[in-house]
């Protein structure tokens, strides 16, 4: 199990139990935190599960995949963190995680 922290755009955290296996998106979708879209369902084709990495976990976390990284091009307002939580496999290492959910998705 992890604890991730969402962070909201306007500044409000959700915590959510995460298990291991499980992806940033799906444990997100699963708690209902607002502002995760995954409308591809988790197959990396749709950049609607973006979210910014706190920079304190950006070396944890690592950076996306070339494939990832192609489908970043259509998320908006993409920086340094930036990753979509489809691709953040959930282990216990991650528990702490903080990650931010941008204001809009693609
Ligand atoms: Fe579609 Fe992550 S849910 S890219």
């Amino acid at each position: 199990m992890a604890k991730i922290t969402y962070i909201t755009h306007d500044g409000e955290p959700h915590d959510v139990e995460a298990e291991a296996g499980a992806t940033v998106m799906s444990a997100a979708v699963r708690s209902m935190v607002p502002g995760i879209d995954a409308e591809c369902g988790g197959a990396c084709a749709c950049a609607t599960c973006h979210v910014y990495v706190d920079e304190a976990w950006q070396e944890v976390v690592g950076g996306p995949s070339p494939m990832e990284e192609d489908m970043l091009d259509f998320a908006m307002e993409v920086r340094a963190g930036s990753r979509l939580s489809c691709q953040i496999k959930v282990t216990d290492a991650l528990d702490g995680l903080v990650v931010r959910v941008p204001e809009e998705q693609a």
